[in-house]
């Protein structure tokens, strides 16, 4: 399978974020702040819709706000905990519905999301065999759905790599007639299978996974209605990275889909659940240069926002493209090599850095204090992956749509951040 060639370019000043200012955002919200492009998203959306079933892996980006977006746009979602069973009821999803609007899918049930699995007779993907005798026990006769680990896995990095005897996720795939003995126990039907090999893949492993899942699905037969194709869609971060072929990565699926129809004689519905291609490229994170010093050979530009707000550098050593914006709408002409470091009381703060922690600079204009740096494709893995570390304050998340601000999360208070604690008196 071929890569779309990308002339994505990532330009290291900008202006405004879909039509508004920078300077508007920010002295209407503050710094730091996450910024969502709500066209982009329904772009994003519109690129999938060939297939049947789009299924939001809303851990990339699990704000209400943004869910009820997608759900307008007929996107359904994921819940990989109790915490996002409810926040999906918030935005509007309810327990039924064809396609499933909610699915649980995990390696474990905790009792807050099995309790709320039971109240809500939610449909389950199955990601360990144990979980089928939990589910039997409190509710036989449903219908679920097998998370197959295919024995092969691949991501951005070793940490988002979910296939494969190195990965905790799924059902081994040697183990599916046992599971099917299990669920048959308890009178459980398995109506549908998954497969998900890693998060910020490439074409060429996730291709593979349609073999695996073929092959998996005849052994398991005619129950089968539905086959889910996971996430793990790349978007390119730096120039030279590229876009999946969306085309040709379902006519793939699609083949596999109709081979396993023939084979059943019934429809077979096929579902991807992307978390980051829908909502990375719409999410930017804005913060203020605050101070500007030299250490030895290296410049370096201290910002607002840490890896509290986004901590994918500091956790795999990714790569974000980085903007300036000046303060007074003074031209940005010459450039210099920086590194970018956060506030927090740790080394490891910097955003310009490779995997292992190894500090790197970056090609970014001439800035004074005072003026705004962007950093880009931030919408997925951002704020959720948010912190309180050194009794920040999380950002505000503001969506832009129709050329309006709309605070979709107001930035935490010190009342928010005791608010859980007490003197213990
Ligand atoms: N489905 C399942 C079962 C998953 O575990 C994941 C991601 C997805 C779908 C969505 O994958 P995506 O389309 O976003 O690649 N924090 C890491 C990514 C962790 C992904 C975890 N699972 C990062 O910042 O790169």
């Amino acid at each position: 399978m071929n890569a779309i060639a990308t002339e994505t370019s990532f330009p290291t000043t900008r202006e405004n974020i879909a039509g508004i200012p920078i300077r508007d955002i920010a002295k209407k919200f503050g710094t730091p702040t996450y910024v969502y492009d709500a066209n982009v998203i329904a772009q994003k959306v519109n690129d999938l819709k060939q297939f049947d079933v789009i299924r939001f892996a809303q851990k990339a980006c699990s704000n209400i706000g943004i869910l009820n977006r997608l759900r307008q746009h007929g996107v359904v979602v994921d819940a990989v905990s109790a915490g996002e069973i409810q926040r999906a009821f918030a935005a509007g999803y309810t327990a039924h519905g064809t396609p499933h609007q909610v699915v649980y899918t995990a390696d474990i049930f905790d009792q807050a999301a099995l309790d709320l699995i039971v109240k809500n007779r939610l449909h389950v993907n199955v990601g360990s065999p144990s979980m089928i005798d939990q589910l039997g026990e409190v509710l036989p006769g449903h219908d679920i759905t097998l998370r197959i680990n295919p024995g092969f896995g691949h991501g951005h990095s070793r940490k988002t790599n979910t296939g494969g005897s190195g990965s905790k996720h799924g059902i081994w795939h040697e183990q599916v007639d046992e599971c099917l003995i299990r669920a048959d126990r308890y009178g459980l039907t398995v109506t549908g299978l998954h497969m998900h090999i890693g998060s910020g893949t490439d074409l060429e492993h996730l291709a593979h996974v349609c073999g695996a899942m073929e092959k998996t699905a005849r052994s398991v037969g005619r129950t089968i209605t539905t086959i889910s194709a996971g996430g793990g869609l790349p978007v390119p971060y730096r120039v030279g990275q590229s876009y999946v072929d969306i085309a040709q990565y379902y006519s793939l699926w699609d083949a596999t889909r109709q081979r396993l129809q023939n084979e059943f004689g019934h429809a077979v519905s096929l579902e991807i659940e992307p978390g980051r291609y829908l909502v990375a490229e719409s999410g930017y994170l804005v913060a203020e240069i605050r101070a500007i010093k030299q250490m030895g050979e290296n410049t370096y530009y201290l910002v607002d926002a840490g890896f509290n707000d986004l901590a994918r550098p500091i956790l795999y050593g990714a790569y974000h493209p980085i903007s300036i914006a000046s303060r007074d709408g003074r031209a940005l002409t010459s450039t210099h090599p920086v590194v970018i470091g956060g506030p927090l009381c740790e080394s490891g703060d910097i955003f310009t850095q490779d995997e292992g922690g190894y500090v790197s600079s970056r090609e970014l204009p001439v800035a004074q204090i005072g003026d705004y740096l962007i950093l880009e494709v931030a919408g997925a893995y951002g704020f959720v992956m948010a912190s309180n570390y050194n009794s920040k304050f999380r950002a505000p998340e503001v969506l832009i749509e129709n050329g309006k601000m709309l605070e979709i999360r107001r930035r935490e208070t010190f009342a928010d951040l005791i608010a859980a604690e007490s003197l213990g008196n």
